[in-house]
């Protein structure tokens, strides 16, 4: 079933899919032309010890169709069961279950080969297909605060996701390269740049010009028209706009790259709005001549109610009620929520229709299995709106999964909207700076023999990381409390508490390379005798079906989750058995083994997070 990996060679697999495929022999052989066999038999890790090490519910549904009892169903189900190397007993439980006990040998082997299996055992389901991650996507002429953190680091993290299951990944950063703001600020250029303070912080300058025009032109008429003006011009291509904005543009990206590139980031392409711009006229005139959008008060809309005849009627009630009240605000509100601006009454275009016509040029370019966006939840609705008219207008092939990534807000840790001392939102690199600083001191009061060059690398990784995971341990729809003290804790789940558990093996397995230069764990079967061996190297055999879940999920925070109780199963493993002081030579080597299938994974899944894995802390 699964596809080779990338080197040719085999993935290790999941074991959780082997002994699914033996339950549904069972009860396809039990039960010959029954539908429901394929559904029933499906294992899924057992919770408690005492059942086994998989377990499977199947037979209780199974029985409704067939109109056994349960037991009975599973009963022979476990008798027509084939034979396999990998199973030790399966049995029937309470109600209907079966239980499916692994043998420990092959436990243990498959522990080990996915550890050692470059592609970590994951099954290559997406081989041949093609998924589109947008993601970042700040805007041009704005620094990057630490909202727009959660769009690089959760977009990220899928993008490495889908990579790991075989997928072609296009990691896309829609930049906001366009838009009235670029008149704004091409006017408050023209009339008071600071050339000073644009050469010491491009984006910054650009920022504060941007909001000095702004808030001129929310009370002076002339400034409006004035800023307008330069807008209009610079979209029919007028070259000195045209170079100032281009200008514009490679600032922020200049300053944006610097942060991808402290991150580890890289985006296989970076189409901002701009480009889009040739395809928005046809786009709006396609929209009216499918019937899809009409004109309303000198704009072109598509009203979603017009294709939803019992919401609208609801809808239209609501607004007409509102409205009855004088109250024209939740009228509107509830327009809103049904009604899609594609082009303005001045006659210009918006986010909606630059989005429509991405929708369209990533289906025609890569024909993907899925396209994911990320952004704050604030987009929910867009994004609801969009996918909606892509597929009436037929932008996306029905067999193109659209899917919105939304998360929350970041708060400080009394759940206030984050601010620094100064006010407002901290910058992303002033925040990534006092990470590393911080880092920084843990790392000295640890080691303080390290190299000066080695402590701050070192620090960087674990600053960068404590950020990161800070982010991907939280299912993406919460809102993030952010404590710097939680984050870099040593104890709780944080990065620097993963990157420190990995870092204890590899140290402990240099130790045991000293120690006994004969011997050689890596060739010695990984121990699987005692019930905290067994523990762990079931925690490590379900590696490939989480990350498998966590990208069909679109949730980081599914690994994340994973990786912290694989590295908790690891200090209770730790703490009750000893490894180097083993008596037994063959004990030694294969709690060794284990361990060092431990910090593979370890490795591994941190990776995929994008957060580093040092040797030693
Ligand atoms: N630039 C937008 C923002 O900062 C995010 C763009 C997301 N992608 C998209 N195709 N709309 O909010």
């Amino acid at each position: 079933m699964n596809d080779k990996n990338a080197d040719g060679s085999r993935p290790a697999g999941s074991l959780a899919d082997e002994i699914s495929a033996l339950l549904r022999a069972g009860f396809a052989a039990a039960f010959p032309g029954c539908p429901e066999t394929e559904a029933a038999g499906r294992a899924a890790p057992s919770s408690k010890p005492g059942f086994g090490d998989f377990q499977c519910s199947g037979a209780m549904q199974l029985a409704r169709a067939l109109r056994i009892p349960p037991r009975a169903v599973a009963e022979k189900a476990v008798a027509a069961m084939p034979a396999s190397g990998l199973v030790e007993k399966a049995e029937v439980a309470g109600p209907g279950y079966v239980n499916v006990t692994v043998r420990p040998e092959a436990l243990a082997a498959r522990a080990a080969a996915i550890a050692e299996d470059p592609a970590g055992g994951v099954p290559q389901t997406g081989r041949g297909k093609t998924v589109v991650v947008d993601y970042s996507s700040p805007n041009v002429a704005k620094s990057m605060h630490v909202g727009h953190i959660r769009s690089t680091v959760i977009g990220a993290a899928i993008v490495n996701l889908y990579r790991a299951l075989g997928y072609e990944v296009v990691g896309d950063n829609h930049i906001g390269d366009w838009g009235t703001q670029f008149g704004i600020i091409i006017k408050g250029w023209r009339e008071f740049v600071d050339r000073e303070a644009l050469a010491r912080d491009p984006v910054a300058e650009l920022e504060r010009i941007y909001k000095e025009s702004n808030a001129r032109a929310k009370d002076d008429p002339e400034w409006m028209t004035a800023c307008r003006m330069e807008t209009v011009k610079l979209q029919s291509g007028d070259p000195e706009n045209r170079a100032l904005w281009q200008d514009f543009i490679r600032m922020s990206r200049h300053t944006f790259d610097e942060i991808y590139a402290r991150l580890g980031i890289s985006f296989e392409t970076t189409r901002g709005e701009s480009w889009y711009q040739p395809q928005l006229a046809p786009m709006v005139e396609r929209l009216v001549a499918a019937g899809l959008a009409k004109e309303s008060r000198g704009a072109i809309v598509v009203d979603l109610r017009d294709f939803d005849p019992a919401a609208a009627a609801e809808s239209r009630k609501a607004v007409e009620t509102a409205l009855a009240k004088g109250d024209e605000e939740s009228a509107a509100r509830e327009d809103g929520k049904w009604i899609c601006i594609v082009r303005k009454e001045d006659g210009g275009f918006n986010y909606n229709t630059t989005d429509l016509a991405t929708m369209e040029t990533r289906q025609k370019d890569y024909a993907p299995a899925k396209i994911v966006i990320v952004t704050d939840d604030r987009q929910i609705p867009h994004f609801k709106q969009l996918f909606a008219i892509s597929a009436k207008l037929g932008l996306v092939s029905p067999e193109t999964e659209t899917v919105h990534v939304a998360f929350g807000t970041i708060t400080d840790a009394d759940g206030h909207p984050f601010s620094t001392r100064k006010g407002g939102m901290p910058k992303l690199k002033e925040l990534l700076d006092e990470a590393a600083a911080r880092a920084l001191a843990i790392v000295k009061e640890k080691n303080p023999d390290l190299p000066e060059a080695e402590a701050s690398a070192l620090a960087e990784a674990i600053g960068i990381g404590a950020v990161k995971y800070s982010d991907l341990a939280m299912d993406p729809a919460t809102t993030i409390r952010f404590s710097w003290d939680s984050i870099l804790s040593l104890q709780g789940n944080s990065g620097p508490y993963l990157q420190y558990a990995h870092a204890r093996i590899r140290s402990l397995l240099a130790k045991y390379a000293a120690a006994f230069p004969g011997e050689d764990w890596r060739s010695a079967p990984a121990a699987c005798a005692e019930p905290l061996e067994r523990a762990l190297a079931r925690r490590i055999v379900a590696y490939p079906e989480t990350v498998a879940a966590a990208a069909a999920k679109c949730k980081p925070s599914v690994l994340a989750d994973y990786l912290y109780g694989l590295a908790q199963d690891y200090s209770a493993f730790y703490q009750a058995l000893p490894v180097l002081k083993a008596g037994d030579p063959a004990a030694r080597a294969g709690r060794a083994r284990l361990c060092g299938a431990v910090a593979e994974v370890l490795k591994r899944g941190l990776a995929l997070l994008g957060i580093k894995a040092p040797d030693r802390m």
